[in-house]
């Protein structure tokens, strides 16, 4: 009877002597409850998890390789007029687009599309000064008026894009 209490005291010790240690190493902070920082927390937590779903769905949808549009002639190129056109626009392509679609990081417009005869006068009157236009002006003093019609030709049969 003895051994069994001696044995039951010193059990319960050993469990009080245990409880005592991890409630020593558990550790308090005194810090003040912020709300800010809590509320960050949580939208940081938000935010991680966002993104681990946004890669989740894009595992389950990987995006498909566009392919190459494998695309014909824009214009077809019977007449030696717009075999010219077609040859001088390429010095135009940087800043209008192959289509003629125009690029807004350079500010140029579409011009693929548009009436012959207002290409026409507009490179006409930006050569002569009529239209003022600085970027363009050192593409436009080699040409000539034969060009800008050959030109206005080629650049009015370009496709019209709906989008722009
Ligand atoms: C360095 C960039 C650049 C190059 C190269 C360039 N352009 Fe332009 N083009 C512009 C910008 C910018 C405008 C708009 C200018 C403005 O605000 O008046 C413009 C305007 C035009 C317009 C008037 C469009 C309209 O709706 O009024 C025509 C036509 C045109 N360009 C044709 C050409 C042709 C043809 C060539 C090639 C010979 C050419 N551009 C080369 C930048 C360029």
């Amino acid at each position: 009877m003895t051994r069994l209490v001696t044995f039951a005291v010193v059990l319960i010790a050993i469990i009080v002597a245990s409880n005592l240690e991890t409630f020593k190493s558990e550790k308090v902070s005194n810090e003040p409850f912020d709300l800010k920082k809590q509320e960050l927390a949580h939208a940081n937590h938000l935010q991680t998890l966002k993104e681990l779903e946004e890669k989740r769905l894009a595992l389950l949808n990987p995006v498909k390789e566009v392919e190459e549009e494998v695309e014909g002639p824009l214009v077809v190129l019977d007449t030696p007029q717009l075999v010219h056109g077609s040859e001088v626009y390429k010095t135009c392509v940087v800043c209008h687009g192959r289509k003629g679609e125009g690029k807004k990081s350079q500010k140029a417009p579409q011009i693929g599309g548009q009436l012959d005869w207002y290409i026409e006068k507009q490179l006409t009157d930006m050569k002569s000064g009529a239209r003022v236009n600085k970027v363009m002006a050192p593409y436009l003093k080699k040409l000539e008026a034969q060009d800008f019609k050959d030109l206005a030709a080629y650049i009015s049969k370009l496709p019209w894009s709906e989008r722009k």
